[in-house]
């Protein structure tokens, strides 16, 4: 029988189901969405369970930029988004009166697409590349175009402003509140780096021990896994095939690189084992925990679980029958990124800079003027 398909109890610590909860009536849905859930796993694993992360960044960075005075009620907020942080801006901007334009790549899905229509916010979708290098640079390009058309729209660069890092405070406070004090390991997926990034810095400058441990897909530039394939990653919407300013390499002490069928068992395993829902990157995120706690008991772990599995549906759940068996699965241990191999490695990386790939130099990093010489 598979490990987690029998019938016992699961629940680690005392039954608090039998309090009555306490229930908040939000003024909008963003602040109910933004919170996560947190849902002890063992003894040392609590997740962080969001239905889209990105609302922190979203909403962190828009009254960041209003409060300043960058942007003003009734400006279009504009950028590039392959998943969850296109509609998390566009809620942002319905909360405070902006405008949201999208420009989407294929990964948006129907439901995404038609929830953004809805709210208002208008979408270029763009044509399907062979790549996803070609993707994000194919976004960028016309996120420049249009910005050469349009110089009052405001480019929000979530992939460079560090602006999405602020969010990320009012969830280091919530965890403060929640979880005992003491040392913490914060595990989560690397995309922008905003998330585990923001939290990491907000919870040790509030005096908190944390290690900071990063995953990777194999493909990606950011952590230098890219020499390898790994096509069916893209779809968990981690990683890059461009340097991103917001990845701040030394904030990470260790870094995971695993491959689409491991974040599939950690998914699949997740809900069979605790009954939660969740997507790739979170799979990925429990099963590098799951392997993190156990060389060090005692230890509290944090998992970030970024969004639901709804859109992971037909390429990760219905298959389940397929998913490796948790258990069984260990990593390489490497010292170096040339050492890396699919299909999961991990690694020391002590505060390392970015690799030379990742870098983003001066004039790299799109500027909020847009430059002619970088239009098709
Ligand atoms: C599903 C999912 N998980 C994790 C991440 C990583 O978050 P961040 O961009 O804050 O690094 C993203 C980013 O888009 C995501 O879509």
């Amino acid at each position: 029988m598979r490990a987690g398909a029998d019938a016992r109890p699961r629940t680690a610590g005392p039954d608090a189901s039998a309090r009555p909860a306490v229930a908040t009536v939000h003024e909008h849905i963003t602040d109910a969405v933004k919170t996560p859930d947190l849902i002890r796993l063992t003894g040392d694993i609590v997740l962080a369970r969001f239905e889209t992360m990105k609302v922190y960044a979203a909403l962190g960075a828009v009254r960041s930029l209003l409060r300043r005075g960058r942007v003003v009620p009734g400006q279009t907020l504009v950028d590039s988004s392959s998943g969850i942080y296109a509609l998390a801006l566009a809620m942002a901007c319905h909360r405070y009166g902006l405008r949201c334009h999208i420009v989407a790549s294929t990964t948006v899905d129907a439901t995404m697409r038609a929830q953004l229509e809805i709210l208002g916010a208008t979408v270029d979708a763009m044509p399907p590349s062979q790549s996803l290098r070609l993707d994000q640079e194919l976004r960028v390009r016309h996120v420049r175009r249009l910005l050469a058309e349009r110089p009052d729209f405001h480019w929000m660069r979530q992939y460079h402003d560090q602006v999405h890092h602020e969010g990320y405070r009012e969830f280091a406070e919530l965890l403060t509140a929640a979880l005992p004090r003491g040392p913490l390991t914060v595990v989560g997926a690397v995309g922008t780096g905003a998330s585990t990034g923001g939290l990491a810095r907000a919870l040790r400058e509030s005096g908190r021990s944390v290690r900071l441990v990063g995953i990777q897909p194999f493909g990606s530039v950011t952590f230098g896994s890219e020499r390898f394939e790994d096509p069916e990653a893209i779809i968990a919407g981690i990683g890059s095939s461009i340097p991103f300013g917001n990845v701040r390499h030394e904030l990470y002490d260790t870094v995971h690189w695993l491959d689409f069928r491991h974040a599939m068992a950690g998914a699949v395993g997740l809900l069979r084992e605790h009954a939660v829902f969740a997507g790739l990157s979170t799979g990925a995120a429990h099963l590098t925990a799951s392997w993190e706690a156990a060389r060090d008991p005692g230890r509290l772990h944090l998992v970030l679980g970024a969004d639901t599995g709804h859109r992971y549906a037909e390429r990760v759940f219905t298959r389940h029958a397929e998913a490796l068996d948790p258990a069984g699965l260990r990593p390489r241990t490497i010292a170096s990124p040339a050492d890396l191999r699919p299909p999961w490695s991990v690694m020391e990386w002590a505060g390392r800079a970015a690799p030379e790939a990742a870098r983003t130099v001066e004039g790299d990093a799109p500027s909020p003027v847009p430059t002619v010489e970088l239009l098709p």
